[in-house]
């Protein structure tokens, strides 16, 4: 019988006007386990992290890959995001379209990413297509979406119901909360709840295999055409065996300016745990924009024994870790 350690963690906060970027230990950190890779772990930005983890495992012990794992949990989110941040369901852009970004990546280097999407109910999947079916790494727009119908993946049709320009298809809450902000149009992104956007994950399974996925919404009543971090490779995930993978959350064009993934899993090279390099990626960041009072990112990080780091430059980021035990009596051991 497979049971799974199940639990929704705070992360830790940089200090505001911290500017160490010294890679020290931290007690924060899991416990290296004995036999690398010892057990499965999946790791996922925010508390919607727990059911996209939950569906990452069991796609893990269906004998799945960590791609898969990954792929099924940010599927699942996709599907059902109470806070309007990743899928079809979320808040549109100020022009009221709601446009998607997703990006997969192994750590043996192979990658896909969409960006600027619109009507597809899966991005992380066409992600998945466009690093299994394409010589490309991105696509973006109008020729993601011509992509997608190739490919035939699950589409939405334009809503005739909505009066947005090119009626868009916004859910009912959605269409609200944009109408409401139309009355003042004032772009002011609110820590952890509008900036509060994206569901990125890492999985490393039993054959030591990591990969990392991202799907977003990105920014609620963002320009049209804003693209993130999300889909860009080495700023919202990246993948790097055998040192590790590290994915963010937050405002994308403050992890773009640093790469922060990237920073993250090259501090790993560089010899610093997990903990440490999404401490120091997350001061870079801090470093790079400057004043941190006004946006939020958080950043997970895991090597390929399955050590795990968390760290965020406000309070309020949550995150979600689950290691697959053997059994029942190990989870009591
Ligand atoms: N982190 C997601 C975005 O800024 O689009």
């Amino acid at each position: 019988m497979l049971a799974a350690s199940l639990a929704v963690f705070a992360a830790a906060c940089a200090p505001r006007g911290d500017r160490d970027d010294s890679l020290k230990s931290s007690s924060s950190e899991t416990a290296a386990p004995p036999h690398p890779p010892a057990r499965p772990v999946v790791l996922a930005t925010w508390n919607h992290g727990l059911p996209a983890n939950l569906a990452g495992l069991a796609r893990l012990a269906d004998g799945g890959s960590a791609l898969d794992a990954v792929e099924a949990g940010c599927r699942v989110v996709e599907l059902d995001c109470p806070d309007m941040t990743v899928g079809l369901g979320s808040r549109p852009d100020r022009d009221g379209f709601v446009t998607l970004d997703a990006s997969i990546m192994t750590g043996e280097g192979r990658a896909g990413a969409v960006a600027f999407v619109r009507g597809v109910i899966h991005p992380i999947s066409l992600a998945r297509l466009v690093m299994e079916r394409t010589p490309h790494v991105l696509l973006v727009g109008a020729g993601a979406e011509q992509f997608a119908r190739e490919c035939k993946v699950e589409l939405r049709d334009e809503c005739q119901r909505c009066d947005a320009p090119g009626g868009a298809c916004l859910s009912p809450a959605a269409e609200r909360e944009w109408r409401a902000w139309l009355t003042e149009k004032r772009y002011e992104p609110k820590i952890n709840i509008e900036n509060h956007d994206t569901i990125s994950m890492l999985a490393l399974d039993r054959e030591g295999r990591m990969a990392a996925g991202s799907t977003t919404s990105g920014l609620a009543y963002k320009m049209h055409g804003r693209v993130g971090d999300s889909p860009i490779v080495g700023a919202g995930i990246f993948v790097d065996a055998p040192i590790g993978g590290a994915i963010c959350t937050g405002l994308g064009e403050t992890v773009l300016r640093t790469l922060g993934a990237h920073l993250a899993v090259e501090a790993m090279r560089a010899g610093a745990t997990p903990q440490e390099a999404c401490e120091h990626a997350i001061r870079r960041v801090i470093a790079k924009n400057g004043d941190p009072s006004g946006y939020q990112v958080g950043m997970l990080a895991m090597d390929y024994a399955g050590r795990t780091g968390a760290f965020a430059v406000q309070r309020g980021f949550t995150y979600a870790l689950q290691e697959q035990l053997r059994d029942a009596a190990s989870a009591l051991a």
